[in-house]
C-alpha cells in the first residue's frame, strides 16, 4: 500500500491545508533526522506551522542523553494534553532516542494518554504506516523494533538555506561507560561515499554555503563499508568538489583522530579550521573508568599536532563534571588540562546517570552541591581563557559566513572559519555569503567587527 498517497487523500479531506508541528531535541544528528522526516511529511501534503494549537500533526523527536533532556520532553508532552483536549483530531507522535528505552516508551504509554503513537530511531521508515493507522484507528501504537537502516529512505530537507546537514554515519561502537547513545542508536553504520558526495554536490549546486557532516563518531566513518573507507578519504573527496562552500564535521572521537586526518584538514582551504574534540575529563583514572580509550597525554599529543600542522585552528571540547568517584584531585586534573589545551569553547555537563549504562552501577558519593561548585569553577576558568583567546583576534581579519541577525538591533551574526561567533553592523543583504571582517572588539563568547 502507498501510505504516503493515501495519507495525503485522508488529511486533505480533513483539512484543505493540513499543518505539521515538529520539534527535535538533542544533538544536530537528531535535528537532521527530524528534518529528513519533515521533508517526507511535506511531500504528503502538509505545511509547517510553529503553533501547536493549529497543527493537525505534532511530532516530538526526543533526546535521552541526560536526565534534563528527558525532563524537558516530559514537560512538553504534558503541555500537549490541553492541545488535544481543545482539538481531539490532532495526531500526536513522540519519536527518537527516548523511545528506544523500553521503560520510557512504557511510561509514555501509561502516563500520557493523549499521545497517539511512538516510534524509535530505527523506525523512521515506518512513520507513514504508523500515521495511517493513527488516522484510521484510535489504538495507541509503539514501534521501537531494530529495523536495518535504509539509506535510500532519506530526505535532504534542510531547516536553513545557507547551512546544510549531511549525515554520514549512524550509531556508535564505543560504549563510553556513561553514555546512552550506543543503546538508543545501535551499532555504527556508514552511508556510501558516492551518496554523500552526490548530496554535497546537489546541496552546494542549490546555493548552500556550508556543509556539516554528521555522525555520532564521524572519524570512525567507513569501517562498515566494503572496502572500508577512512574518514580522511571522504573528507578529501568532499573538499575537492568545486564551488564556493566550506565543510565542517561533528563529532570526532580523540582515539580516531589520526595524523592523516589532521594533515587533510591542514591541506584543504574548504575544510574549516575548527575541530570539536570531546575530552570529557583530564584525569587518566576517570578516562579509564569512562572507557574513552585515550589518556590526557595522548589527547595533548593530538592537540599539539593540530596546533603545529594547522596554525590558527581552534579546538573546542565537551567536559563531564562529577563522573562517579571523581575526586577533587581528578577535577583539578581536568582544570589543568583545560589551562594547557586552551580550548576556545567548552560544552560542560554535570554527569547524569543513565539506566543500562556501565557507569550507572558505579558508586557515586560526590554531593550535588560539590558537583555544582566544580561546574562553577570550570565555567569561570573557561571564561578567563576564552576572554584572553578572543581578545587576540582584535585587529585581525577573519572570513565570516553571516547567517542571521543578532539580538542587538542593526547587527548581523555568523561564524568565522574558526567557528567563532562574529557580529557586525550590516543589513540582511550581507547574509549568506563569505565576508572578510576586521575584528574590532571581543567578549568571552563572540567577536565584533566591521565588514570590509
Ligand atoms: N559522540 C560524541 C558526543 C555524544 S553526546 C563524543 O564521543 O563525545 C554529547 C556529549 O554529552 C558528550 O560528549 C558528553 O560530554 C555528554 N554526555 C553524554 N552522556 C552523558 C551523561 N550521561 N551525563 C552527562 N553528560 C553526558
Ligand atoms: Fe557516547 Fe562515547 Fe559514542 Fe560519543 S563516543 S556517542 S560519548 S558512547
Ligand atoms: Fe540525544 Fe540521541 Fe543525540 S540521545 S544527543 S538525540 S543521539
Amino acid at each position: 500500500m502507498d501510505y504516503a498517497d493515501t495519507i495525503k487523500k485522508i488529511v486533505t479531506r480533513i483539512s484543505p491545508s493540513p499543518t505539521v508541528f515538529i520539534r527535535s531535541f538533542g544533538c544536530r544528528l537528531n535535528v537532521s533526522d527530524g528534518n529528513s522526516l519533515l521533508g517526507k511529511i511535506l511531500d504528503m501534503g502538509f505545511t509547517v506551522t510553529n503553533d501547536v494549537n493549529c497543527a493537525a500533526l505534532i511530532i516530538l523527536n526526543t533526546c535521552a542523553v541526560r536526565e534534563n533532556a528527558e525532563k524537558k520532553v516530559y514537560g512538553v508532552i504534558g503541555e500537549l494534553k490541553h492541545v488535544k483536549e481543545k482539538n481531539p483530531d490532532v495526531i500526536i507522535a513522540v519519536c527518537g532516542c527516548m523511545i528506544e528505552e523500553n521503560h520510557v516508551a512504557e511510561f509514555i504509554k501509561n502516563t500520557y494518554r493523549h499521545v497517539d503513537f511512538c516510534f524509535g530511531t530505527f523506525a523512521y521508515g515506518k512513520f507513514p504506516e504508523l500515521l495511517y493507522n493513527a488516522l484510521t484507528t484510535a489504538e495507541f501504537q509503539c514501534d521501537n523494533n531494530k529495523y536495518p537502516t535504509d539509506f535510500t529512505d532519506f530526505n535532504l530537507y534542510q531547516d536553513n538555506v545557507i547551512k546544510a546537514d549531511v549525515p554520514i554515519m549512524y550509531g556508535c561502537n564505543n560504549y563510553c561507560s556513561y553514555c546512552i547513545v550506543p543503546y538508543v542508536r545501535g551499532r555504527e553504520r556508514s552511508r556510501e561515499v558516492s551518496d554523500i558526495l552526490s548530496d554535497i554536490r546537489s546541496l552546494t549546486d542549490n546555493g548552500f554555503k556550508e556543509i556539516l557532516l554528521l555522525g555520532q563518531n564521524v572519524n570512525s566513518y567507513g569501517n562498515t563499508l566494503l572496502p572500508p573507507t577512512p574518514f580522511s578519504s571522504l573528507l578529501k573527496q568532499a573538499a575537492e568538489i568545486p564551488g564556493d562552500f566550506k565543510i565542517r564535521f561533528m563529532s570526532p572521537h580523540p582515539k580516531d583522530m589520526r595524523k592523516d586526518l589532521i594533515d587533510i584538514i591542514a591541506e584543504y582551504p574548504k575544510l574549516c579550521k575548527s575541530i570539536h574534540l570531546p575530552l570529557q575529563s583530564g584525569s587518566n583514572r576517570i578516562l579509564e573508568l569512562m572507557n574513552r580509550q585515550y589518556s590526557r597525554e595522548t589527547y595533548m599529543e593530538i592537540v599539539k599536532y593540530i596546533r603545529k600542522k594547522i596554525p590558527g585552528c581552534t579546538i573546542s571540547t565537551d567536559i563531564i563534571v562529577g563522573f562517579p568517584s571523581e575526586t577533587e584531585y581528578d577535577f583539578e586534573e581536568t582544570l589543568s588540562i583545560i589551562k594547557e589545551a586552551k580550548f576556545y569553547n567548552i560544552f560542560s555537563f554535570i554527569y547524569s546517570k543513565r539506566v543500562g549504562t556501565k557507569a550507572a552501577d558505579l558508586p557515586d558519593k560526590t554531593t550535588a552541591a560539590e558537583k555544582t561548585s566544580r561546574m562553577t569553577r570550570l565555567l569561570s576558568l573557561q571564561r578567563e581563557i576564552s576572554t584572553e583567546l578572543y581578545a587576540k583576534y582584535v585587529g585581525k581579519t577573519l572570513t565570516v559566513l553571516f547567517d542571521g541577525t543578532s539580538k542587538t538591533e542593526g547587527l548581523i551574526s555568523g561564524k568565522s572559519d574558526e567557528g567563532i561567533i562574529v557580529e557586525a553592523p550590516g543589513k540582511t543583504d550581507k547574509i549568506g555569503e563569505y565576508r572578510k571582517v576586521r575584528i574590532t572588539g571581543s567578549h568571552n563568547w563572540a567577536l565584533h567587527g566591521e565588514i570590509l
